[in-house]
């Protein structure tokens, strides 16, 4: 299913007869410069997290182990979606509410980040995040007209 900015992508695995192997490097196997890197592991059974969006942030999501499910949410479209493989990079661009849910006990997710942390990219309110995302994707679909 289709959500604006947000993107499921295959990243390149080299395995042989040692183990697997993947690489990242920004603006190659990712679309944007990694400025931050941070990883979130040990969290409960029934925590859900996130609740909020970005104005600008673009990031690569990966669950390195374990299983995660992450809700991409727009005033337009959602999706739920389970990762499962290290070969897999959710990317989530601006403007794209987020919630993670569901996390095994072993999960520990990576997340690529293309900027430091700025508390003032956050939206975490819903209400407000719906307003500022129609009027950033209305604005977007004028463009492509
Ligand atoms: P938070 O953004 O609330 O996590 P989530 O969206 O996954 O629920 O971050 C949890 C705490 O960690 C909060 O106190 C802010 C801090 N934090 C940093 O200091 N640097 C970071 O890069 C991030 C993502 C969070």
């Amino acid at each position: 299913m289709y959500v604006e900015n947000v993107q499921l992508i295959d990243l390149s695995m080299h395995s042989d007869f040692y183990g697997s192997l993947i690489a990242i490097e920004e603006l190659q196997d990712i679309p944007f410069n990694i400025k931050r890197v941070y990883y979130i592991f040990d969290v409960g059974k029934d925590i859900r997290r996130g609740f909020h969006s970005h104005r600008n942030l673009q990031q690569a999501l990966i669950c390195l182990h374990g299983s995660v499910k992450i809700l991409v949410k727009t005033p337009y479209s959602k999706d739920n979606i389970l990762l499962t493989s290290p070969q897999k990079a959710l990317l989530i661009g601006p403007m794209v509410w987020r919630e993670m849910y569901d996390f095994s006990p072993d999960a520990v997710l990576l997340v690529l980040a293309s900027d430091h942390f700025i508390p003032d990219d956050y939206i975490c309110d819903y209400t407000v995040y719906a307003q500022e995302a129609k009027a950033y994707f209305d604005t977007q679909k004028d463009i492509s007209i």
